[in-house]
């Protein structure tokens, strides 16, 4: 599913920044990865890149088949609406659309038909135990509700991949629970692939594989027995 080759990402401004300094990196399709590192080692970067939001300095960025990196903006756009999928820590709902026309955007925006978006958006919805919701705004909402709106959202297109940084990190570690265990029936029930950036070691232990970045490198690397347990 992802094949990262000697991946470079440096940022120039007044001083010039390595926030990824040659990432070799291949995770299959239906994996459950979660990357750890402390704060400025990269993950955000390297979920940036695998989900074509920005392209490497050098290096390749082999995601489903493209290579993200030789890309154009349009080529990665497309890649972005029917490929890859993103859940946020701060969620990013839009703060005025009901929690039905929040799910419904992606597909609005790839054009598909009233009638089919309506069927879609109330089977997600169902999926993450939110129909009685859909009427909603997310500020009626909790945060874990608000979480679950934003997996309903990434869920509703099919994409086989989904990127999350911190989706637990504005939750408690019960809200942060029911939310793991949501992300693990999408993986076993959907075989979409998940990779997910965070600074939790028990939702770390939610994953099959842990990778951890130190100063834009990888550092480990390891399957976790009980991972999903
Ligand atoms: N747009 C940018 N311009 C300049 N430097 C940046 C930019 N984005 C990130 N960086 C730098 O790149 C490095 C890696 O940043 P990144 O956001 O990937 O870290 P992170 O591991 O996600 O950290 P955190 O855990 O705090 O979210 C940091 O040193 C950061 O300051
Ligand atoms: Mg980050």
């Amino acid at each position: 599913m992802l094949k990262l080759h000697d991946v470079i990402k440096t940022y120039d401004g007044k001083s010039q920044v390595t926030a990824l300094a040659g990432i070799n990196l291949t995770i299959g399709a239906g994996e459950m990865v979660a990357i750890m590192g402390p704060s400025g080692s990269g993950k955000s970067t390297l979920l940036n890149l695998m989900g074509g939001l920005d392209v490497p300095t050098s290096g390749q960025v082999m995601v489903a088949g493209e290579d993200l990196a030789r890309e154009s903006e349009k080529g990665r756009s497309l890649f972005r609406r029917s490929k890859v999928s993103y859940i946020f820590q701060a969620y990013h709902l839009m703060p005025t659309l009901k929690v039905s026309q929040n799910v419904a955007l992606p597909l609005h925006l790839a054009g598909v038909p009233a009638g089919e978006i309506n069927r879609k958006v109330a089977q997600v919805l169902k999926e993450v135990g939110l129909e009685a919701r859909s009427g909603h705004l997310p500020d009626e909402l909790s945060g874990g509700e608000r979480q679950r709106v934003a997996i309903a959202r990434a869920l509703v297109t099919g994409a086989p991949l989904l990127l999350a940084d911190e989706p637990t990190g504005n939750l408690d570690t019960a809200r942060g629970e029911e939310i793991l265990n949501l992300l693990r029936t999408i993986h076993r029930e959907r075989g979409t692939t998940i990779v997910m950036v965070t600074h939790d070691h028990h939702a770390a232990s939610a994953c099959d594989r842990l990778i951890k970045l130190r100063d834009g490198k990888v550092e480990g690397d390891s399957v976790q027995a009980g991972g999903g347990k």
